[in-house]
């Protein structure tokens, strides 16, 4: 039954992201949902079908796919007909309405097992060489530049100022990539950031050095 329900809410999910943009797309969510499973096997805690249903739900409604929808009300619709409990779809709820980067501004809520290990998991696919692919696509996406010198990086207190950022994509490592390390809940997935954090350093060190160089050559 339940093996069922996780295979209809598959089916759905590709169906719904099939035209979202790449970073927020059907691979996104299949990368989020390996990795809070690999999470919850190290951790040994958190309710297994909550937070794969909540890892493959998550973006559903999220304006950063590209597809307008009311997430929660969707979700919701669907679940009931997959005759999911009333306790289990108001979990899922929770987590999908505290997941995000811009739900952290105005959140100082105790979370769940599962949405720090859904959480987690959704963060982790921000960073490293998939979080840098995902972070220039969704930029392009925006219409948003890649680099611009003249345009400082923000520090942003509200979520409104967050969401309705133009920055340049390089802005948004400092704005909010390189800050997700510290942000992680679980330990296993403090272990798995470490990585990430060093290689999108290492990206950016050498995205200024060829940036430079370019000046320096001039300059002769
Ligand atoms: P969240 O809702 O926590 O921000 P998501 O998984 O929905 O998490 O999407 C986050 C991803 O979207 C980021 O990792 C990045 O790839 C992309 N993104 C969001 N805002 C920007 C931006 N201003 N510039 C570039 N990429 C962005
Ligand atoms: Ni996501």
């Amino acid at each position: 039954m339940r093996g069922d329900v996780i295979k209809n809410t598959e089916e759905y999910v590709k169906a719904y992201l099939g035209k979202a943009e790449s970073g927020h797309n059907w691979w996104h969510i299949y990368r989020v949902r390996n990795l809070a499973l690999y999470i919850q096997r190290k951790e040994e805690r958190g309710d297994l079908f909550i937070i794969e249903l909540a890892a493959l739900l998550h973006d559903i409604g999220d304006y950063k796919t590209g597809i307008e929808g009311d997430g929660k009300l969707i979700v919701k619709d669907f679940l009931k007909d997959q005759k999911v409990t009333g306790k289990e779809i108001s979990l899922v709820l929770e987590i999908m309405e505290n997941i995000s980067f811009r739900d952290s501004f105005d959140s100082n809520k105790k979370k769940s097992v599962e949405l720090a290990i859904v959480q987690d998991a959704d963060r982790l696919d921000a960073m490293g060489a998939i979080g840098i692919a995902r972070a220039f696509n969704y930029g392009g996406f925006r219409g948003n530049e890649i680099y611009d010198p003249d345009t400082p990086c923000k520090e942003y207190r509200t979520k409104e100022e967050y969401t309705s950022s133009g920055s340049p994509t390089i802005n948004h490592f400092y704005e909010k990539l390189l800050k997700l390390k510290s942000m992680m809940n679980t330990d296993t997935a403090k272990a798995l950031a470490v990585e990430r954090h060093v290689y999108m350093q290492q990206f950016l060190d050498y995205f200024f050095r060829e940036w430079r160089l370019g000046e320096d050559i001039r300059e002769k």
